[in-house]
């Protein structure tokens, strides 16, 4: 079964199991798929993470986040007064070296069974004409003025100045002779070559840093998955320097000692815990977390249970503890705390979710950061470039788009990896089978999705349409705000969370995507498109069969 938030993505991908491609193998199609038909956050131009559990228990996480271009320097974002300047946004400066294609190649080196070219070809296909549908037109029409700016975006992606309609044909001939190069020239064909020469081109165009020296340089990482206990549920999730595991393992830690269902689901008491667990878990993220190649990374005692309940002895059920008095706990800290005002946040990133036959299963999250990234394309080649550098810290205590305030160590340097949400995750039954495969995009908002999804299904032995359906809360510790969705809090119970001392925002939008599969205890694969944004899960018919042994 394939999950994702496009129906042809993840129909390219089940016919890669149906053709006895693995899960990885339909993984790398249904990335591919996405780079073309989602080119809002699929892409070629960017990175993600991988976290992949084969059926005989292996494990083993990817780390193809992008990284600083060699030129690049602490202070590039500040102006002359030393302020944060949207350089880190929009244009050329804001793009880390991609690093998707060598992630896909990497995990399809390790993992794959069909040959590679076989898992971009059905990419190259849909590059050469598809017909718009609802989402991509959608997508396409919101961010018209924007491509305007940009002549190569509007190139492709608009005609006569307005976006493509449902059922009209979109062609992008560029990008379907750069996934040409990749299918037949594998990780070279991005990272050297006519690709790197556009890419650089590009670069040189718009006075970026890129160079085809940092693509040929450019590595997608393997890194020790994290796992954690949840209620007797084995965790795997994504290490540094994604902070999504160690989060998501402190908050759940940190709720774990508490009888959440004595509480009631989205009572007072409820969202109550999950924003102190999530307040004090933030605090550490925002302040410790960053590329462990550069900065050495508390995670062992942050994913730890002691540290839990270390944490968990100052929160009270009776009063908030406001955010300027939750301090990091993991050791010395030079951030001040700063209240800050809310920003908008959307749904950037896209998760797919992957089971075969065989019970292997994988969970990828990819971004351009934004939607449509940078919004530059490299002329030439069809493809988005990230706007990833702004999720490093431009200046210490000041807010990214995200609002989310960062420290220090997760400052700009020439090859660093930027601090990162995203938490591609697979959970294990107390007796070690394969129970769920998750993930979401939303920026910060990702790691408190994620831990609802595991919670709604661990705690609340919710199906998973309902799991994923169900109403969600954010708490990232700045801003102090208590986010919730869609009125999912009763007026009385914002009332009651007031008078706690919390501040409990109704949200205009959804937050998150999350696209996941969970294997039921009777063997039945479940697959769901998170109804906010839709999508599609794929089965293929029989594998829920042989998946249960
Ligand atoms: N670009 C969003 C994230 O990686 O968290």
């Amino acid at each position: 079964m394939v999950a994702s938030t496009d129906r042809v993505a993840s129909e390219i991908g089940a016919e890669i199991l149906r053709r006895g491609g693995n899960a990885v193998d339909a993984a790398v199609a249904t990335h591919f798929a996405l780079a073309v038909v989602n080119p809002e956050a699929g892409n070629l131009g960017g990175g993600g993470f991988m976290v992949a559990r084969v059926a005989n228990g292996t494990t083993a996480s990817l780390d193809f986040r992008e990284v600083a271009p060699l030129r690049a320097t602490r202070d590039m974002f500040l102006d002359a007064q030393g302020n944060p300047t949207n350089r880190s946004l929009e244009g050329h400066l804001a793009s880390g070296v991609p690093g998707s294609v060598a992630g896909m190649w990497e995990a399809h080196r390790r993992f794959g069974s069909l040959p590679w070219a076989d898992l971009v070809a059905p990419a190259v296909a849909l590059a050469d004409g598809i017909v718009v549908h609802a989402r991509l037109a959608e997508s396409l029409q919101e961010y018209a003025a924007r491509f305007r700016q940009y002549p190569a975006s509007a190139a492709i992606f608009l005609r006569e100045g307005r976006a493509p309609r449902v059922g009209e044909r979109l062609v992008q001939a560029d990008l379907a002779a750069t996934l040409r190069r990749i299918a037949s020239g594998g990780k070279e064909g991005f990272y050297r070559g006519r690709t790197a020469e556009l890419l650089e081109e590009e670069m040189r165009r718009g006075n970026g840093l890129i160079t085809r020296e940092d693509l040929a340089r450019y590595d997608a990482k393997w890194r020790d998955p994290l796992r954690f206990d949840y209620r007797g549920y084995q965790v795997i999730s994504m290490p540094p320097p994604s902070s999504g595991g160690a989060t998501l393992a402190e908050m759940l830690n940190i709720m774990e000692g508490y009888d959440l269902r004595a509480a009631g689901y989205l009572s007072t008491r409820h969202a109550h815990l999950f924003a102190e667990a999530a307040k004090r878990a933030y605090a550490d993220r925002n302040t410790y977390l960053a590329d462990p190649d550069f900065i050495p990374q508390p995670t062992a005692r942050m994913i730890s249970e002691a540290y839990a309940a270390e944490r968990r002895s100052s929160i009270r059920l009776d009063r908030a503890t406001p955010s300027e008095a939750v301090r990091p706990g993991l050791g010395p800290t030079t951030v001040a705390a700063i209240a800050l005002t809310a920003r908008p946040e959307g749904e950037h990133t896209t998760h797919y979710s992957v089971v075969d036959a065989a019970g292997n299963a994988v969970a990828v999250t990819t971004t351009l950061n934004s939607l449509y990234g940078s919004r530059v394309l490299v002329t030439g080649a069809g493809f988005f470039l990230n706007n990833e550098m702004d999720d490093f810290t431009a200046k210490p205590g000041t807010a990214n788009q995200f609002g989310l305030v960062q420290g220090a160590a997760n400052a700009v340097a020439p090859g660093k990896r930027m601090l990162s949400a995203m938490t591609p995750t697979i959970v294990l039954s107390p007796e070690g089978r394969l129970r769920l495969v998750t993930g979401s995009p939303g920026g910060p908002t990702i790691i408190t999705t994620v831990a609802q999804v595991i919670s709604n299904v661990v705690d609340w032995g919710m199906d998973l349409p309902a799991a994923v359906g169900a109403p969600r809360l954010h708490h990232q510790h700045l801003p102090d705000r208590l986010y919730y969705e869609h009125d999912g809090l009763a007026p009385a119970t914002a009332a009651a969370l007031r008078a706690l001392g919390q501040a409990p925002e109704n949200r205009a939008g959804y937050q998150g995507d999350a696209a996941s599969i969970l294997l039921r205890p009777d063997g039945l694969l479940v697959g769901v498109a998170d109804p906010r944004r839709g999508g599609a899960a794929v089965g293929v018919e029989g594998a829920a069969k042989e998946v249960v042994r």
